[in-house]
Order: structure tokens, then C-alpha cells, then sequence
């Protein structure tokens, strides 16, 4: 078999260097930009480390959803995924929102459409939905209330109904009926790919290795992780418990990029993933400088959201925000 040949060490040192030179040149370009547009960066904490870095600010969906309805910038850049853009776009209608990279969408959002919620709904008759914030506008239009992670468990407390129909996210849905078991949840048979790569035995593997460790998980994992986990919670929540703890090992059940942002946010302690094929979400991973570059610079793909549709999408959102995380 071939030996493949790897280049000599300055070769490596040379291309290590070009790219820390290109990196500040475009942090550089894009701060000159964002002052011309009067723009924020949003990060959400599964984007690429270099975007989280840039970012005006980073967090979870609900975090990030309030700083997108409070920011006095006119122009918002969102480095996630579509449905977050959106999100944005309905709490600061004012304002022009632009996605990162305009590719990047969430599989779990698109497993439910508009017209699969109504068919759900007319076999379930005034039982109210909640729609998880990974929707679409037009699916959180035909929806009572928004949640997302980090108060699904309160929103559904606060709905005060005895039977909730929960979409699109299977795992969620179980999550929130283990908490609030007075409420029948009703689910969709959604799912987040990444999450589903998770698997038990890789975290057991890491807890024989690594008794000490403590597990933080995203609601979005299947039950068998959720159930090793001595935490679970929004990644905003995951990550702040880890920060916070006085443990030194934590085994991240959830995507890679919150392993990535503990690692530089506590060089000190041990982040770990229980996965042998990697925890990426691709989409999460779309948005590179450069899109962030030339989404200031030529304005293209900015998101809209029809009236009809948006006011009635806000009315589930604003539900959302009035209550606490
Ligand atoms: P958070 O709201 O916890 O940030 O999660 C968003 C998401 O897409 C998880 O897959
Ligand atoms: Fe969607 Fe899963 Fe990616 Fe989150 S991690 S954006 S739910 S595919």
C-alpha cells in the first residue's frame, strides 16, 4: 500500500501562518463592514469556533432570540440555521436579517410542513400545539406557542392544558412529558440527525474511563443517553453548568461546537463526546468568514417573511418570550 507523504514541518508552520494572516484580515474586513451596515453578529454555539469568536454575541436559540429583539443595530447577521434567521426577522421586523450562509437550514425543521400540522391538528380537535423554535414561520403560524430548549418544560406548564400536541422533535416532546407527566404530550415523529449519533455505549465507554466524568446532554438526544446524563439542558445551559461545576472531566452530549467553545472557555478542564462518528451538524458548519464577509458586502438573500404568515407566527413567539427560561 502506498505511503501517503506528508509535507516537511516549515511547510506546515507556512500554511499555519497564512491562515492566522487571512483570518485577521478578514476579522478585520468584516469589523469595517459591520460599522458601514450598523450591523450585530449572531452566533449560535454549534457554529465554527472562528465564528463564535467574531460574534457580537453567543448563545442558544433563547438567548440569541432576545438579543435579536433588543439589539439597536438596523442590520442583523445570523450565523446558525434558517429557522433562527427567521426567528430573528419576526421579533425585530424592523430590522434587515441576513443568514450567514443562506444554505444553511435544520433537517429537523423541514420534517414537519405547514400542511402536515394542519392534517395533525384536525385529528386531535382544540388540543393546543407547541411548536418547537426549529420550524419554519409558516409552521409556527399554525401554532399556539414557540419554545425552545432551554423552556419547553415552562412554556407547556404555562399553556395550563391537560393534553399538548409537541412538534416537530420526538426526543423533546419525551423530554418535556418526563417533566410535566400531569400533561398528555402528544409528539411528531421528528428528529436532529447529529443528536441520534449519539450513542450509550460510547458514553458508558467514557464513564469507565473516566468515572469522575459528569454528562451534560441536549433534550434532543434519544432517551438511553438522556438517561446517563447528570444534566440536560439548552446548550446555553450546558454550557454555564460546566463552567460553573468543579468537576474537571464533562462528557458533552450534544454538538461539537459547544465542546469546542468549553474547551477555550475552560482550558483547564477536560471536554470529551461520546461519539465515534463526529457530532457535526453540517449546516451548523456552512457559514465560514468569507460568507460573513460577503453577506455585509453585497446584501443578497436577506430574510422575508410574508405579513399574513408572520403575524401570526409572532403571536406563538411572543408567547414564548413573555415567559421566563
Ligand atoms: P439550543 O436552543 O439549545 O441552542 O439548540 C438549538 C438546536 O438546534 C439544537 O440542535
Ligand atoms: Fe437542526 Fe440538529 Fe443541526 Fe440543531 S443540530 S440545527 S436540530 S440538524
Amino acid at each position: 500500500m502506498a505511503v501517503e507523504t506528508l509535507p516537511p514541518p516549515q511547510a506546515l508552520l507556512d500554511q499555519k501562518e497564512n491562515r492566522q494572516q487571512r483570518l485577521t484580515q478578514l476579522y478585520e474586513e468584516i469589523r469595517q463592514l459591520k460599522q458601514q451596515r450598523n450591523a450585530v453578529i449572531l452566533s449560535h454555539l454549534y457554529e465554527r469556533i472562528e465564528v463564535q469568536n467574531l460574534a457580537d454575541h453567543v448563545g442558544d436559540s433563547l438567548g440569541l432570540s432576545r438579543q435579536a429583539a433588543s439589539t439597536d443595530a438596523e442590520m442583523i447577521v445570523f450565523c446558525g440555521v434558517h429557522f433562527m434567521a427567521e426567528t430573528a426577522k419576526l421579533l425585530s421586523p424592523q430590522k434587515r436579517v441576513f443568514l450567514g450562509n443562506a444554505n444553511a437550514g435544520c433537517p429537523m425543521a423541514d420534517m414537519i410542513t405547514r400542511e402536515d400540522l394542519i392534517q395533525f391538528k384536525a385529528q386531535y380537535p382544540g388540543v393546543p400545539v407547541v411548536a418547537y423554535v426549529n420550524t419554519t414561520a409558516e409552521v409556527k403560524a399554525e401554532s399556539d406557542v414557540c419554545c425552545t430548549s432551554a423552556n419547553a418544560v415552562n412554556v407547556v406548564r404555562a399553556v395550563n392544558t391537560d393534553k399538548i400536541l409537541c412538534v416537530p422533535d420526538q426526543h423533546l416532546a419525551k423530554y418535556i412529558q418526563s417533566q410535566v407527566p400531569e400533561v398528555e404530550v402528544i409528539w411528531w415523529n421528528g428528529f436532529c440527525p447529529t443528536h441520534l449519533r449519539m450513542l450509550p455505549e460510547d458514553v458508558i465507554s467514557l464513564k469507565h474511563q473516566y468515572p469522575e466524568a459528569m454528562v451534560l446532554a441536549h433534550p434532543e438526544c434519544d432517551d438511553p443517553i438522556k438517561e446517563l446524563a447528570d444534566f440536560i439542558g439548552s446548550t446555553t445551559k450546558i454550557r454555564s453548568t460546566a463552567i460553573q461545576s468543579d468537576k474537571r472531566v464533562f462528557i458533552v452530549c450534544t454538538e461539537d461546537g459547544v465542546r469546542e467553545r468549553l474547551s477555550q472557555d475552560c482550558p483547564d478542564k477536560l471536554f470529551l463526546t461520546p461519539t465515534r462518528a463526529c457530532a457535526v451538524c453540517p449546516n451548523m458548519k456552512l457559514t465560514r468568514l468569507e460568507n460573513i464577509r460577503n453577506t455585509l458586502r453585497d446584501l443578497t438573500d436577506e430574510i422575508l417573511i410574508p405579513d399574513e404568515v408572520a403575524v401570526k407566527a409572532r403571536k406563538a413567539i411572543d408567547f414564548m418570550m413573555a415567559i421566563d427560561g
